[in-house]
């Protein structure tokens, strides 16, 4: 089944076809990133007003570059949830008007669950069941996955997500708009362990997050390091960024470890935008070969490449190829939800 995935969640517009024999097809994407940056965040109207005039000339630019007619597509999956109302409304429209007029099933798809299996697009898909460690801009999630739609909630965030916390931070520290990338960048010129701030949550049990109370930290230590020109020494900048990067793959990596020994799983997969972090996939990875080898057994991480942990079309066309394929699809009715828990999706 030839399947185009729709992305129209928040700040990008993604399309991507996915063949269920031959894999990724082609995909394509465009950053509202320049909309945004001089506001220092995203402007839910204007991203709405983007993906209107983006979404359709995709579409025919993703199709060509798969080398296929739209006739050939077989199902469409678009983004309904969580999201921006007016962005998600945007792909949602567009999705079920295009299958009406192509006559194929349509399926609203949750984009948590695009991002948790995002890493399957990847040559070496990891193997059910497994701990996912969902970060994104919107959601910090720790999800024992046993296969699609089969999903239990191990913790979440309490309060801000991580790339939240990411971007804030980018931020307070004058950097631009996404902070997330900006601040991993600044921290690599950052000296190691410099700052040691709290790990939030990690000396209690429990697998949930709590990131304000780090931001407020990292606040506070910017107003007291800067000088009487309210300027921030340039390495002292950078070594907060650093500081505050290793206190946030601290904090993910105590709690993916205590989330594989409470479930006894081996396999971790990590996905959402902050899952393109290079020190978390070194922390992570580091962790998942010695807690196992206590365990004296195998396991791995996986996470997918760059372009697909941030938000995009292909891992709304690969999870939506997997519904239709099972046979579900939309009802009459055009359905987008600003909020939509994960654990309430049907399995398959
Ligand atoms: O998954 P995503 O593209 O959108 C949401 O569904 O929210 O995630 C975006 C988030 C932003 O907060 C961004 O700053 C963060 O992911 N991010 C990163 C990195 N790349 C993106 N955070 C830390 N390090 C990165 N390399
Ligand atoms: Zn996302």
């Amino acid at each position: 089944m030839i399947v185009l995935g729709i992305e129209t969640s928040c700040d990008e517009t993604g399309v991507a076809i996915y063949d269920s024999e031959q894999g990724l097809l082609a995909d394509c994407l465009y950053s509202q990133i320049e909309i945004h940056a001089k506001y220092g965040g995203v402007i839910p109207e204007l991203a709405s007003r983007d993906h209107i005039l983006k979404t359709l000339p995709l579409i025919h630019e993703v199709v060509a570059k798969a080398g296929i007619q739209l006739s050939d597509i077989g199902g469409i999956a678009y983004t309904a949830g969580p999201g921006l109302i007016g962005a998600l409304l945007v792909g949602a429209s567009i999705g079920r008007s295009l299958g009406m007029a192509l006559d194929v099933p349509t399926l609203g798809v949750h984009h948590m669950e695009g991002h948790l299996l995002a890493p399957m697009l990847e040559a070496e898909p990891p193997q059910f069941p497994f701990v996912a460690l969902l970060v994104s801009g919107g959601h910090t999630q720790l999800v024992e996955v046993e296969g699609i739609g089969r999903y239990q909630l191990l913790g979440e965030s309490l309060d801000d997500a991580a790339g939240e916390a990411f971007d804030k931070v980018g931020k307070m520290l004058g950097l631009p708009y996404p902070g997330g990338p900006n601040v991993a960048k600044l921290a690599q010129q950052g000296t190691p362990e410099k700052f040691k701030f709290p790990r939030p949550m990690t000396n209690r049990p429990g697998l949930d997050f709590s990131f304000s109370g780090l931001k407020t930290f990292v606040r506070n230590t910017i107003a007291e390091y800067r000088d009487e020109n309210d300027e921030l020494d340039e390495q002292i900048r950078a070594d907060i960024a650093r500081g505050f990067e290793e206190a946030v793959v601290a904090t993910l990596t105590i709690k993916c470890r205590r989330a594989l020994q409470q479930t006894g799983l081996r396999t971790l997969i990590i996905a959402g935008g902050v899952s393109a972090n290079i020190e978390l996939r070194k922390g992570l990875e580091a962790m998942v070969a010695k807690d196992l080898e206590k365990r004296d057994s195998k396991g791995k991480l996986f996470y997918a490449q760059a372009k697909y942990c941030t938000d995009n079309g292909a891992m709304i066309a690969y999870a939506g190829c997997q519904r239709l394929m099972a046979g579900q699809k939309d009802d009459l009715e055009i359905r987008a939800q600003p909020r939509w828990s994960l654990e309430s999706l049907p399995a398959i």
